[in-house]
């Protein structure tokens, strides 16, 4: 099916009344449009706040107008800091925030949490993603980042295909072990299935509670070491790197427990590994 699509600034509380009225059996909003690289918002906190914080205003105020069921956001993992236990789940406590970025998700959890808290006229659903990776199978959506890339794996498969001399391994020298950071990398398919189901859920009158908190996640812990392993034995190509110095505002170990998403969302992750760096590799291969 073709969706309709309508290019538009979420901050443009005009052209978002237009798609509202221009479409009144609108029933669920999924809210994915935010600025999301760590660094740039150390940089340009002004734009990660404007950009971030209010294009959610303008949507929740749009939604109470209109009489929308339901809201899923894409919140992080980062609103865990570096947790006492592993694996994470939601009952862990949200700590300060290491980045403009991740305070604006933060505040945006508490943007929606007050708005439901003061009787708004809808249900959200709070999806905290772990480390998104990958891309569809057929190669024709993928992730393509604006200069040289800030996460692992579009620089990993940008130095496979030889557009960057190699990758820098951020620091061996962590408490984990084999030395390198450990992350819990879903496969950007699954992470879109889970959001079918969420939406769902809220359009279909069946969330229990106003607001609901979901980890989105594997459950598994990989380190960098073992993903660029992985990676090489998927594909059958070599990825050069070189172990440098640790990334400021990096946490050492973060993975997620999923077992609610999987209980009462019924989701599970369920592509391995192996399978999404090669599909991150056929979507590189693509690109000119
Ligand atoms: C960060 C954010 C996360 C955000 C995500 C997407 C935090 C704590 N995490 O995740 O909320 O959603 O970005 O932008 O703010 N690495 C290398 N070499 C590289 C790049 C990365 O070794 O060239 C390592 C990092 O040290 C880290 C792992 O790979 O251990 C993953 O890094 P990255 O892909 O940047 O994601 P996070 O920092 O985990």
């Amino acid at each position: 099916r073709r969706p309709t699509f309508y290019e538009a600034d979420c901050n443009d509380e005009a052209a978002i009344e237009r798609i509202f009225t221009a479409h009144p059996s609108i029933q669920g909003v999924i809210h994915f449009a935010a600025s999301k690289a760590v660094g740039e918002s150390v940089q340009k906190p002004l734009l990660y706040y404007k950009n971030n914080l209010l294009s959610l205003i303008v949507l929740l105020e749009a939604m109470q107008r209109h009489g929308t069921k339901g809201i899923v956001f894409s919140s992080s993992c980062t609103v865990y800091g570096q947790p006492e236990i592993l694996p994470v789940t939601e009952e862990a406590p949200i700590q300060v925030a290491l980045s403009p970025y991740g305070n604006t998700k933060q505040i945006n959890e508490e943007i929606i949490r007050d708005t439901i808290h003061a009787d708004a006229p809808f249900r959200a659903i709070l999806l905290r993603y772990f480390n998104p990776i990958g891309a569809h199978p057929s190669a024709e959506i993928g992730e393509r980042p604006a200069g040289t890339p800030q996460n692992l794996v579009p620089y990993l498969t940008q130095t496979a295909a030889g557009i960057r001399p190699e990758l820098r391994v951020f620091g061996d020298d962590y408490d984990t072990p084999d030395g390198s950071c450990i992350r819990d990398y879903i496969d950007i398919v699954d992470l879109a299935r889970a959001h079918v189901e969420a939406v769902r859920r809220l359009v279909e009158g069946q969330a229990t509670e106003p607001l609901e908190v979901f980890n989105l996640g594997t459950g598994r812990g990989v380190s960098v070491l073992e993903l660029i392993r992985t990676f090489e034995e998927a594909t059958g190509v070599r990825v050069p790197y070189q172990i440098v110095g640790r990334r400021e505002g990096d946490i050492e170990q973060v993975w997620a427990d999923p077992a609610r998403a999987n209980r009462v969302l019924g989701w599970t992750a369920r592509t391995p590994l192996s399978d999404t760096l090669r599909n991150a590799w056929k979507w590189q291969q693509r690109q000119e």
